[in-house]
């Protein structure tokens, strides 16, 4: 049966208002409700385009208020539920948001699903950190859907038992799950605490880029249009039960990462302040991404390197009105408890 009706979970931040919009435009004449919070990191402003489009309703909302939840799945056959905190160092300093939102929201979603009385599909946005970390010396070694979770973060273990909830929500009430663990996504509208925007705006305003320990350790890069793309076609045709990586087989250290940046941006050496590392960083991961394409048919199409990055480094530059709205007020505290001064 064809989707009609998607409630979208945190549908304002960076991935939900990508999503958003590209169902709208993927998918004339289907439905779209995006049920977000508007905590630090979701901004109405990323779809302020869709006020008045009639498939596209916006319900500012909690994920863990399970009245409304209800309420919001009695006309909707689907649900991306993507609300999270998100950000790994901000776990590191208080995971208690992350428990509430990542776990409880969770359950709270999974309960609704189970009591509403008619067939809804759930697909969970997880990621690729609930596999921990491989090392830098095996690059034969990648993540496998079948690989165990072994989540290093408070970000990662909340995501880890968001993850597990659904899987036994599939296996005791038979719910009609799919999940989907994707690597690191860049493009427009990513909140400026995470790396690409973080250094982009940080050039612009002539600050230099806090990389952090050796900068050796390493992500896969994926274009976040790419992320969507493989989240309809997991949640068109995914089977039940399934978990599927999704990935851009585009591995990069982080200090290759910001040479091409400052590469990008015309910038020397010189802005790169070294900084302590995270704890607890992760070296590396790497996503084999072989079952979404030999099942759904599904490739990165959008995340050639280094174009793409020079594509969103220019999104940044040309929407400075947009970053530097949202890098003001909390924000700066936050700034300043991460990184001193
Ligand atoms: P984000 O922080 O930009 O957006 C999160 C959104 O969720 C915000 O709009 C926020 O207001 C909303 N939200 C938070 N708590 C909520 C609550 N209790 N109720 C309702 N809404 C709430 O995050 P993002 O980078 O867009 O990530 C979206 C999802 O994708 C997350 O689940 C994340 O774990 C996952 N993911 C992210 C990446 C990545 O590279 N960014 C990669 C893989 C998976
Ligand atoms: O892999 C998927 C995950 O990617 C998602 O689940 C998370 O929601 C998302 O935030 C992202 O997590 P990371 O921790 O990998 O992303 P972040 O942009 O915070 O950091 C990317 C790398 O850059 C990481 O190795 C740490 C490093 N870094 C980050 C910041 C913010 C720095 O060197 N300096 C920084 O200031």
């Amino acid at each position: 049966m064809a989707i009609s009706h998607i409630l979208v979970t945190g549908g304002c931040g960076f991935i939900g208002a990508n999503f958003v919009r590209f169902v709208l435009e993927q998918r004339p004449g289907i439905r779209v409700t995006n049920l977000d919070a508007l905590t630090y990191s979701g901004n109405p402003d990323n779809l302020a385009e869709l006020a008045g489009h009639p498939g596209y309703r916006f319900v500012h909302g909690d994920v863990r208020d399970r009245g409304l939840i209800d309420g919001l799945l009695s006309d909707c056959d689907a649900v991306v539920h993507m609300a999270a905190e998100s950000h790994v160092d901000r776990s590191i300093q208080d995971s208690t948001p992350f428990i509430s939102t990542n776990v409880s929201g969770t359950q709270t979603m999974l309960d609704a699903v189970r009591s509403c009385g008619r067939p809804i599909r759930l697909l969970y946005v997880s990621t690729d950190e609930v596999y921990g970390s491989l090392p830098l010396d095996r690059p034969d070694i990648q993540f496998r859907e079948d690989t165990p979770l072994a989540p290093n973060s408070p970000y990662a273990a909340s995501k880890a038992a968001g993850d597990l909830l659904c899987r036994a929500y599939h296996h005791t009430f038979g719910l009609d799950i799919v999940t989907t663990r994707c690597s690191n996504n860049f493009g427009p509208f990513q909140f400026p605490e995470k790396v690409i925007p973080l250094f982009v705006t940080n050039l612009i305003e002539g600050h230099q880029v806090p990389l952090y320990g050796d900068g050796r350790n390493v992500r896969d890069w994926l274009h976040v249009l790419d992320h969507c793309e493989a989240v309809l076609a997991v949640l068109d045709r995914g089977r039940r039960g399934e978990v599927y990586n999704i990935g851009g087989n585009n591995e990069r250290s982080n200090l290759e990462l910001t040479r091409a940046i400052l590469s990008i941006m015309g910038r020397s050496e010189e802005m790169i302040r070294r900084v302590p590392d995270r704890l607890g960083h992760d070296l590396r991961y790497a996503i084999d991404a072989t079952k979404i394409g030999r099942e759904l048919g599904w490739r990165p199409t959008r995340s050639q390197w280094p174009d793409a990055l020079e594509q969103t480094v220019r999104w940044y530059t040309g929407n400075e009105a947009w970053w530097r709205r949202v890098k003001s007020g909390a924000y700066r505290e936050y700034y300043a408890r991460q990184y001193g001064g």
